[in-house]
């Protein structure tokens, strides 16, 4: 069986970002369906510009370390940036997951997507108001 990487044990021991953000401009909640395990992202955006990240998990090392990776890589990037981050990319920023952990890096990609959708509603909704 193959081991964390140091990447991901440090992630999973001082996860970064850990909390909620109450006025987020985005909020992901996403199941992982394999296991049970649960993942809750949120955003703050600000002009086009994701400047803050925050994450609750109840689930494995690897879905802990992938969240807490995946607010790191999101903080400062634009929306359209920050769709590119994949569930691929986020486990290559941790230099990778034994296979069999693979499924837990969906969680913070699937999370961020959710969140950035959730956003894309909000905005548009804002400016459906003003008219
Ligand atoms: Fe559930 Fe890893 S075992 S996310």
């Amino acid at each position: 069986m193959e081991k964390y990487t140091e990447k991901v044990m440090e992630h999973f021991q001082n996860p970064r970002n850990v909390g909620e953000i109450p006025d987020a401009d985005g909020v992901g909640t996403v199941g992982n369906p394999a296991c049970g395990d649960i993942m809750k992202l949120f955003i703050k955006v600000k002009d086009g510009k994701i400047v803050d990240a925050k994450f609750k998990t109840f689930g494995c090392g690897a879905a802990i370390a992938t969240s807490s990776m995946v607010t790191e890589l999101v903080i400062g990037k634009t929306i359209e940036e920050a769709l590119t981050i994949s569930k691929a990319t986020v486990a290559e920023a941790l230099g990778g997951l034994p296979p069999q952990k693979m499924h837990c890096s969906n969680l913070a990609a699937d999370a961020l997507k959710v969140a950035i959708d959730e956003y894309k509603a909000k905005s548009g909704g804002k400016k459906e108001e003003e008219k």
